[in-house]
């Protein structure tokens, strides 16, 4: 899970490689669970989680640039697809993680694993394509 294919490719270095980095961080939370064991996760979920939100900001605001810089005409659309990531992302850091740690992140992995077939194969492919015309 989270390993990088060449499928994933938008044929763009800098958004590739910070792809790569969101599987990254999709990794770490899905090692986390995949341990089963009865520790307590809760400090490595939560820095987990807020490093995702922090690069995903970083992150997004690299693919806006991008398209600004190059009048691409699916900029206000792709943004609010980025906002909804943001939000969700919000949403479970305002939830009591301590108390549903395997379910939380449970449901985060889902969500990225979810964004990589819908929005970075999809959205951000297409984005790679136009850049590269
Ligand atoms: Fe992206
Ligand atoms: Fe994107």
């Amino acid at each position: 899970m989270f390993l990088w294919k060449d499928e994933f490719s938008c044929n763009v270095d800098l958004i590739d490689s910070q792809h790569k980095q969101l599987l990254e961080i999709g990794s770490k939370l899905y090692n986390i669970v995949r341990l089963g064991d009865k520790y307590d996760h809760y400090d490595e979920i939560l820095e987990s989680l807020h490093e995702l939100a922090d690069y995903t900001i970083y992150h997004f605001n690299s693919e806006e640039e991008l398209m600004l810089s190059s009048n691409y005409l699916r900029y206000f659309s792709h943004k609010q697809e980025h906002q909804k990531f943001i939000d969700k992302v919000n949403d479970v850091l305002r939830q009591d993680i301590d108390e549903k740690q395997k379910k939380i992140t449970m449901d985060i992995i889902i969500f990225i694993a979810d964004w990589i077939e819908n929005h970075i194969l999809k959205h951000d492919v297409e984005f790679g394509k136009f850049l590269n015309s």
